[in-house]
């Protein structure tokens, strides 16, 4: 793998090895000797356009535990609002001998458009509402975790799968992995053409959870809006926001995850959030940097390689 720009266009056979490799790390990380040299004398670059919690934290603490320099950037703090283009930060960073770019960036395509000019290797942090592979990759890991497998498990993606690149990034995984997904939101927050990636699609979110293993909760994304998708909050809870009575339809031991950051009170009740049978969120964030240490750990085998051929 000489980037990670998203899950379309991987097998599962790599899906399965970074699982792997991710599921080593979360003993380490579990243990009292967290920090490796795996990744001593590597650099990582994390560029963020986009605001970040869980993201840019787990990217930087993956790398720090593997021993890496880690850097961080965000626009707001750099050239880039002198007016500096993408494409020439990231030159500016490349000239700088980096190994690893993670990138999360407004714009779908960007990451690629970036990872077409520069030497390092390069990691989509969340492009638009393109891709967010890591993201994928760590609820991948937590379900498996959980159920023992992805494959012949029904997964519900709720909410505004529209602006969601999260959602796009899970059912490219869940389908290549065998699982079945269901896509279930109001008209105008779900895409028009989505059976065309291999999911169901249901309106009604009570019937949508009959019988799913697990529940994914999406957040609806304002900052990408360019209209009214929903006529009001409480309406919106109404239909589409995951509560204790919508949750008894699902199977009786389906588990309920989300993204972050959540939107209480809106797309997900608190009760069921913060259940702590049921729920996998905080889990969620602690599979984040097992795998972010194992897209670091692999991407940085093949430059390895690469420098080793180049000598
Ligand atoms: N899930 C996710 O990408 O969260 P952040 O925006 O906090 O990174």
């Amino acid at each position: 793998l000489r980037h990670l720009l998203g899950i379309q266009g991987l097998t599962p056979g790599e899906i399965t090895a970074l699982l792997d490799i991710a599921d080593g790390y979360v003993e380490q990380n579990r243990s009292d000797d967290k920090r490796k040299t795996l990744l001593r004398g590597r650099t990582v670059i994390n560029l963020f356009f986009e605001n970040s919690t869980r993201t840019r934290t787990s990217f930087e603490l993956a790398g720090k535990r593997l021993g890496a320099d880690v850097i961080n950037m965000q626009a707001a703090g750099s050239s880039v609002q002198k007016g500096e283009t993408l494409i020439d930060t990231a030159m500016t960073l490349n000239a700088m001998h980096l190994d690893v770019l993670v990138v999360r960036h407004p714009d779908s395509g960007a990451v690629k458009l970036l990872s077409e000019k520069v030497n390092c290797a390069v990691i989509n942090g969340g492009d638009g509402s393109h891709e967010h592979p890591t993201q994928a990759l760590l609820d991948a890991l937590t379900i498996r975790r959980h159920k023992g497998r992805l494959s012949g498990l029904t997964v519900a993606i709720c909410g505004d799968v529209l602006h969601s690149r999260v959602a796009r990034s899970n059912i490219h995984l869940l389908n290549a992995m065998g699982a079945q997904v269901r896509v279930i939101g109001p008209r105008t927050l779900l895409p028009s053409a989505i059976e065309a990636m291999g999911v169901e699609v249901v309106h009604d979110m009570r019937r949508g959870l009959e019988g799913v293993d697990v529940i994914m909760m999406l957040r609806i994304q304002n900052e990408r809006m360019r209209g009214n998708f929903i006529p009001s909050i409480r309406e919106y809870f109404h239909f589409f926001g995951l509560d204790r009575h919508k949750l008894a339809l699902a199977k009786p031991d389906a588990v309920i995850m989300h993204p972050g950051p959540m939107n209480r009170g809106v797309e997900i009740d608190s009760d069921v959030a913060d259940d702590v049978e049921r729920s996998l969120i905080r889990e969620q964030v602690e599979m984040g940097v097992a795998v972010r240490m194992a897209c670091l750990d692999v991407l940085t085998r093949h430059l390895t390689l690469q420098n080793g051929a180049a000598s």
